[in-house]
């Protein structure tokens, strides 16, 4: 029954009601754009994530998605159900079968909670298709004349389907669909509901922002953690700092890759979500961990930060040694660290001092590193 899931988002839109110079779907909400907020929604539940958008914003797209491993995106349609179909044409060719499950979703809905996803999923056991839906609250009128409320409700995204059943319903339908439900309900599928939520509104008209830009500050606290490491100078030929092999007279001791820079920089994220230290989930004593990759470790603090729906605002690292100079790998460092954890490179700044000569690295004797990490998460006891 229970098949894999895909995330269809919907971005091909031309934003007409929201106007201004960049597209809403690529609006930066929360210093981030909008589309990428929307994406972020299903990390934890999409094994696949895939994204229709309108010719000519590959840039505007490729910013966005930095650092996520996603297919490549599918150019949309002049109407939103034309986009759609090119979304679901593409995941058939993607191997999407019968039963998996697809969402489909605005990206213009960036803030849709968790809890909203899971009720689809939870909704699609029993149903072959499944909408998040919200009683109509206000007074509604066609003209003077009123319209019964009984029954009225919102309809939002994501709408959930069984995969074959809606490819099949969007190759048979005319246009003109509002919406997938409508779409999968004339082709006689079995819909449920699911509660929807008022923080899942579509972004329409540029003042929607001032809204979104306050829900998301709502109920979220700022964080921050400090890293520190030290590693021994060793025989070798090249250290590792920042995830950048840098060739130098000696090497580094270690039971990893001896990457001072991402072990600072991964106990600052742990103490930022007060979650141990590197030791903790990384033993040394633990034979696999032999000559590791120490991306991996940062890689590690970076998913725990997103499994608790947090982001990460910015990271400092500086090294504090004689030699090597980073000066001149500063900026493959960042490119590096930002890749690691799926953030762009002005959100993390790489700094380095040497001690004056004095102590163990004045005397070359290793490397130190400190890390500051500052991250959002939703408040908590
Ligand atoms: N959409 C799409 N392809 C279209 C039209 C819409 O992928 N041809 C997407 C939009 O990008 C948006 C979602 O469908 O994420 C919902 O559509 P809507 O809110 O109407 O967005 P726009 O069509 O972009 O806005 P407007 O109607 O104001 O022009
Ligand atoms: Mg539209």
């Amino acid at each position: 029954m229970a098949g894999r899931v895909a995330a269809l988002l919907v971005a091909a839109g031309s934003g007409s009601r929201f106007g201004g110079e960049t597209p809403k779907q690529y609006a930066l909400l929360g210093g981030r754009p909008v589309l990428r907020r929307a994406l972020d929604a299903f990390s934890a539940t999409a094994e696949l994530r895939l994204v229709v958008i309108a010719p000519g914003q590959e840039a505007l797209y490729e910013a966005a998605v930095a650092g996520l491993d996603l297919p490549a995106p599918v150019p949309g349609g002049a109407t939103r159900q034309d986009s759609v179909r090119a979304g679901l044409e593409s995941l058939a060719g993607l191997g999407w079968g019968e039963d998996d499950i697809v969402l489909i979703h605005d990206a213009a809905r960036p803030l849709v909670p968790r809890a909203v996803i899971d009720g689809v999923l939870t909704a699609l056991a029993k149903a072959q298709a499944a909408y998040p839906a919200r009683p109509v609250r206000d007074t509604l009128r066609r003209g003077l004349e009123p319209v019964a409320r009984d029954g009225l409700v919102q309809a939002e995204t994501p709408q959930g389907f069984r995969f074959g059943p809606i490819l099949a319903a969007h190759r048979a339908a005319p246009s003109g669909a509002t919406d997938d439900i409508a779409l999968a309900a004339a082709a006689g599928l079995e819909v449920a509901a699911s509660p929807g939520s008022s923080r899942n509104f579509k972004l329409t008209e540029a003042e929607d922002m001032i809204l979104a830009e306050a829900l998301l500050a709502a109920g979220r606290e700022t964080r921050t953690g400090l890293g520190y490491d030290v590693h021994r100078f060793g025989p070798g030929t090249a250290v590792t700092l920042g995830g950048v092999s840098i060739p130098h007279e000696r090497g580094l001791e270690g039971h990893s890759d001896a990457d001072v820079g991402l072990h600072a920089l991964t106990d600052a994220l742990l103490g930022a979500l007060a979650e141990g230290d590197i030791g903790a989930h990384f033993p040394p004593s633990e034979a696999r961990w032999k000559g590791a990759d120490s991306a991996v470790f940062l890689k590690f603090a970076g998913d725990r930060v997103r499994a608790r729906g947090g982001e990460i605002v910015n990271l400092d690292l500086t090294f504090i040694c004689e030699a090597p100079k980073i000066g001149p790998h500063r900026d493959a460092m960042r490119a590096r660290i930002g890749d690691i954890l799926g953030i762009a490179p002005p959100r993390v700044a790489v700094k380095a001092t040497t001690s004056e000569g004095l102590g163990f690295t004045g005397r070359r004797e290793g490397i130190a590193a400190q890390a500051l990490a500052t991250i959002r998460l939703n408040s908590e006891d």
